[in-house]
Parts: structure tokens; C-alpha cells; sequence
């Protein structure tokens, strides 16, 4: 019987080890992290991480051949293969700053590998690394105090937050990178229970780990070139929906992530394409990093070109105006807030001295303040009294669309949730203050029928 270990039970660890244990009956599945509350909320009714059809997979398994827990030590000695899926934030401080990976958990992760194991052993890179990270781990290990001996593997992850589960279950295809050919095929047997063969891919380690970065800086590109475009609709009356169906049906660019939007947020893209911008620029290859940068510039001008515009149009002026923030995670199905744009839209808002009411239905409504405060705190991790004063009176996190949008000037759509399109707008702008605005930031609203309710309606890259 194969056992496999994951160290780190985040939104990447948790839902790939449940879909091997739903898989895999015959493989016993133990996740490990190091935060008590979070392996406390993976063995409850509320997991740590939303995720449609997750809780399912975990209720069926858990207590079978899944397991989470803290035994990290333990679950390392009795596993055969390891997966490292802990987080690899982009660094804050020292050299790189801002753009190289913080690997200091992965490190963390390998000195223990090494430190508690016995006989042979796979270790599987799971999280986005940046290239020739499993160098490193591979000389961590081979200080092992115990002999052991370790196999290193590269497995990223290209499941995406929302439809991790779909993903998982029907990828366009597993990538193992690796040496040994051996260990590739063990694991190429775990995922062949119910991935086709001809979709699983192997390759060398290097490969595999810039394949990762590469798709995440293709994808991220995409959608900052339509956002770009859009930019460039509102002053020439294209409408940015239209050139994007447009061009979307010439296979060679194709329809997906074309969406315009108020910009991409999320854990992977900005962090990837940082972290491919650093490795540029550590060969040498400035033109290279530049070209990169670009597509994240890009997104910064986006989210800024938003507020710019709601504080414009509502007469250039939005102090002490209220206003209804409608969504905080970064896209729709998921709680997670990282890098959302949302966060920077509402930084920019308060700054305005904006009264915000701020709904999303998944996100804590803590999460939204330590964003808030994060995003405004200084690099000592301090808040000037202004900012503090801002998050702690200016926002009011609510339960609904309707108690956000009750009493203020205008509504912002800033993910893309399937009940906002279905919210009541008659009765919401029965209760605004008039005008009453509403910026869809994600174009996913009736436009014409908002407008005959008596709205008026402002999009990304289209008229209305
Ligand atoms: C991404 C990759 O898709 C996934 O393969 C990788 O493993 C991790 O990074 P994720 O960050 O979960 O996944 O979300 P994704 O669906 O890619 O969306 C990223 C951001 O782009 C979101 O904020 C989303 O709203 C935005 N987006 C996406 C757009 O604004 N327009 C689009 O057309 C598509
Ligand atoms: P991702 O989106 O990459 O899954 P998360 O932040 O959701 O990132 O999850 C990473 C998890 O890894 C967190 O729960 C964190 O506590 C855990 N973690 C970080 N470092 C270690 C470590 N050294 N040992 C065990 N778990 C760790």
C-alpha cells in the first residue's frame, strides 16, 4: 500500500490530497501543517478553504484513507512519497524584494524532510517554485542525519481556485518532472487511477518548473492585454465584450480569458510572473524581465483606472459618500482574497474618504480588515493614524447586497458572484441615494434593464 504525505494543507495541498484519496482508495492520504486551527477546521463541517464540491471529497474519505493532522515528523517517517505544498509568498524584505520567491517555508520544509527520514524516500514539489529551487532541496536532503536517500520530483499544480475540484478531477494534463525514472513512474501510477496516460507529461525538473511559471504568465497575459484593450474601447465606442467574442473565435488566440475585468488577482499570477521577472533579470536578460513586468504594470494600472473613474464620475468627489463593494475574493467560487483586486479598489476608495459597506459571501469578515491593513500598513507592518481611522470607522463589512447597497451613492461589482446578477434592483435602488451608480467591474450585470430601473450604469471597456 502506497502512502503519501502532504506538507502544507492550503488551497492547493488540501483539495489535490483529497482528490488522490477519493481516487486512490488503496492510498492512505495523511496531510500535515503546522497550523493547529487550520488542520482543527480541515477535520470539521467548515473547511479552511471554499471550494465547490470540496466538502463531499473530504466528508467520503476522511477517516478512511485521508487524514489531517499535525504529526509532521510521524507522517514523513511512514510516508513513501512527500509532497511540499506549503505557501512560497513573494519575499518582503532583503535581496529581491518584492519579486523573488520567499522560500524560506520551503526550506523549512526540506531540513525536515531530512531531519526525520528513514530508508527511501520521493519528495514532490508541489508548490510554484521558481526554477532550480529542487537544487536546493536536493542538497538539503542530501545532508540527511539518518542515510536516507530521496528522489526529487516537480509537480505543479495548474488546478485553479473555484473549479479546483472539475480540475482535479479532468485535467488537461499532470506534469512530473524529474531524474529517476523510476520515481516518475510511482508517480505517474498514483494519477493514471484516473487520469488518462497520454495526458500525464514528463519531463526534465528544469522544464517542468518553469512550465509552471510560464502557463501562469501566459494566462496572466492574456488578460491584461484585454484589459488594455478595454482601456482603449472607452474613448473609441468599441465595446470590449464584442472584440474579445471577436478575436476569441480565431482558433489560434481562442475565447478563454478574454474577460475583461477590474483586473486579475489571486495567489499565482503576479507572484509567478515576479518571480520570472527576478530569474530574467538574475541571467541578465533585462529586455526579457521588462517584457513581463509589463503585463503586471498592466494590472496595477487597471485597478487604479477604476477607482479613478468611480471617483470622476461621481463628481469628482466620493467623501463621506457611502458605497456598496460588492465582492472581496479575488474571482467568484472561493474565499480567497489574495492579491484581489478588490483590496486595492477599496485602499484607493478609503484614501478618498469613502464610507464603504463591503459584501462578499464567503470571505471572514476579519479577512477583510487585515487586508485592508495590511495593503495600508507600512513596511514595519505599522498604520499611520489616518489609515487606521479609515479601516476602523470608514468600513462596515455586511451580510447582503441589499444592507450594502441600502443608503449609498453608487454599487462597485468587484467579483464576478452568480447572485449579484440576480439580486432584487428594483427594491436596491428604491434605497439609494440618487443618482444612483453602479460600476461593474466585471461586466456581468443586465446593463439595459439596470438603466430602465433608473441606474446609471458605467462597465469595463464598453459604453453603456
Ligand atoms: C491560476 C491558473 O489559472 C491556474 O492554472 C494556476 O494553477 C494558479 O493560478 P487562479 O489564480 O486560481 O488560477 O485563478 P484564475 O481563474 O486563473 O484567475 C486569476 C485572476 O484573473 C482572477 O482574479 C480572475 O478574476 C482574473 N481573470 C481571469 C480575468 O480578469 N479575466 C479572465 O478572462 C480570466
Ligand atoms: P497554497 O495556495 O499554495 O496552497 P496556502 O497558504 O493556502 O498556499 O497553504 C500553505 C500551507 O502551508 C499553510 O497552511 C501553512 O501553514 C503551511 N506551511 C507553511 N510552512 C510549513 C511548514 N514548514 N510545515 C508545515 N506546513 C507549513
Amino acid at each position: 500500500m502506497t502512502k503519501i504525505c502532504c506538507i502544507g494543507a492550503g488551497y492547493v495541498g488540501g483539495p489535490t490530497m483529497a482528490m488522490i484519496a477519493h481516487k486512490c482508495p488503496k492510498v492512505e492520504v495523511h496531510v500535515v501543517d503546522i497550523n493547529q486551527a487550520r488542520i482543527d477546521a480541515w477535520n470539521s463541517d467548515v473547511l479552511p478553504v471554499y471550494e465547490p464540491g470540496l466538502y463531499e471529497i473530504v466528508a467520503a474519505c476522511r477517516g478512511k484513507n485521508l487524514k489531517f493532522s499535525t504529526a509532521i515528523d510521524q507522517a514523513i517517517r511512514e510516508a513513501d512519497i512527500i509532497f511540499i505544498s506549503v505557501n512560497t509568498p513573494t519575499k518582503t524584505f532583503g535581496a529581491g524584494a518584492g519579486r523573488a520567491a520567499n522560500l524560506e517555508y520551503i526550506e523549512r520544509c526540506a531540513r525536515r524532510i531530512a531531519e526525520s527520514a528513514h530508508g527511501h524516500k520521493i519528495v514532490v514539489e508541489k508548490s510554484t517554485l521558481p526554477v532550480r529551487t529542487a537544487e536546493a532541496v536536493k542538497r538539503i536532503l542530501s545532508a540527511s542525519a539518518n542515510g536516507a536517500t530521496f528522489d526529487v520530483l516537480s509537480n505543479p499544480e495548474f488546478l485553479a481556485e473555484g473549479t479546483a475540484i472539475s480540475d482535479l478531477l479532468d485535467p488537461d494534463r499532470v506534469l512530473i518532472g524529474g531524474e529517476n525514472p523510476a520515481a516518475i513512474e510511482r508517480l505517474v501510477d498514483v494519477y493514471a487511477h484516473w487520469v488518462d496516460r497520454k495526458k500525464i507529461l514528463t519531463t526534465n525538473l528544469w522544464s517542468s518548473e518553469l512550465s509552471k511559471l510560464t502557463a501562469n504568465a501566459f494566462l496572466a497575459q492574456r488578460v491584461s492585454s484585454i484589459n488594455a484593450i478595454s482601456a482603449l474601447c472607452e474613448v473609441t465606442e468599441a465595446n470590449v465584450d464584442e472584440v474579445a467574442a471577436a478575436i476569441g473565435t480565431d482558433s489560434r488566440i481562442g475565447p478563454k480569458f478574454l474577460k475583461a475585468s477590474v483586473g486579475f488577482g489571486g495567489s499565482c499570477f503576479q507572484k509567478d510572473i515576479l518571480n520570472l521577472v527576478y530569474l530574467c533579470e538574475h541571467y541578465g536578460l533585462h529586455e526579457v524581465a521588462e517584457y513581463w513586468e509589463q503585463v503586471v504594470k498592466m494590472n496595477d494600472y487597471q485597478k487604479a483606472r477604476f477607482t479613478r473613474n468611480m471617483v470622476k464620475t461621481m463628481f469628482n468627489t466620493v467623501s463621506g459618500k457611502r458605497l456598496a463593494i460588492w465582492g472581496f475574493a479575488f474571482k467568484k467560487d472561493t474565499n480567497d482574497t489574495r492579491e484581489s483586486a478588490a483590496i486595492y479598489v477599496c485602499r484607493d476608495l478609503l484614501r478618498e474618504n469613502a464610507i464603504l459597506n463591503i459584501y462578499d459571501p464567503k470571505v471572514a469578515h476579519e479577512q477583510i480588515r487585515n487586508d485592508l491593513r495590511d495593503l495600508m500598513a507600512n513596511e514595519a507592518g505599522e498604520l499611520n493614524q489616518l489609515d487606521r481611522r479609515l479601516i476602523d470607522n470608514n468600513v462596515h463589512v455586511v451580510e447582503s447586497t441589499q444592507a450594502a447597497a441600502s443608503g449609498a451613492h453608487a454599487i462597485a461589482i468587484l467579483t464576478e458572484w452568480d447572485e449579484f446578477k440576480t439580486a432584487d434592483f428594483e427594491r436596491i435602488y428604491s434605497q439609494m441615494q440618487k443618482p444612483a451608480f453602479i460600476f461593474d467591474g466585471r461586466n456581468i450585470l443586465d446593463h439595459q434593464a439596470l438603466k430602465q430601473i433608473g441606474f446609471e450604469v458605467h462597465a469595463i471597456g464598453r459604453r453603456v
